[in-house]
């Protein structure tokens, strides 16, 4: 095995276990009737499954043995909406990094199978971290108005709240205006 597949095999449990976590806060959220944040969280965590899919497609793909971790049972209690985000915030830079980390070792072994394959991944924890902090910067602004609140769960519900949160966000020229010349 070479060093970033081993790599890949321990940066399983972190998809794993962030996709558990997303499950536990979704039922947190849900059991306080935020069902906009919960259902976020629920699509999180299927996500999170599949990141951990996409590594095991690479290792089956090349010939390397997949080794499923042990999920610890996460965290079920957060003192607020805020204190679950500043959770979630931590833990996508705490992914992103382990991915940078195997990036660097698949370009030291020169693996353009692998660097191909995390480009993808790079993109997406761009996103991820994105996300996460604009919400957080949202929760921030709501102080601890319920309905500050209820207003952001409506728009996860509605799908708008992160419409335009994405790479690039507003300074996107083709997310802005298609690409159309003007
Ligand atoms: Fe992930
Ligand atoms: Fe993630």
């Amino acid at each position: 095995m070479t060093s970033h597949t081993a790599a890949i095999n321990e940066h399983l449990a972190l998809e794993f276990q962030a996709s558990h976590t997303y499950l536990a806060m979704s039922i947190w959220l849900r059991e306080r009737d935020l069902i906009g944040f919960s259902s976020y969280m629920l699509n999180k965590s299927t996500e999170e499954r599949g990141h951990a899919s996409k590594f095991i497609a690479y290792l089956v793909d090349s010939e390397c043995k997949v080794q499923l971790p042990t999920i610890e049972s996460p965290e079920r209690e957060w003192q607020s909406v805020k204190a679950l985000f500043d959770k979630v915030y931590e833990m996508e830079k705490t992914v992103t990094k382990s991915i940078n980390n195997i990036y660097t070792l698949s370009e030291q072994e020169g693996d353009r199978t692998a660097t191909a394959m995390l480009d993808w991944f790079v993109g997406e924890q761009l996103q991820e971290e994105s996300e996460a902090r604009f919400v957080l910067k949202r929760l921030r602004l709501a102080d601890s108005s319920a309905a500050a609140l209820i207003l952001l769960d409506q728009q996860f519900l509605d799908g708008t709240l992160l419409a335009n949160v994405k790479a690039g966000g507003a300074f996107d020229v083709a997310g802005a205006g298609g690409g159309a010349a003007v």
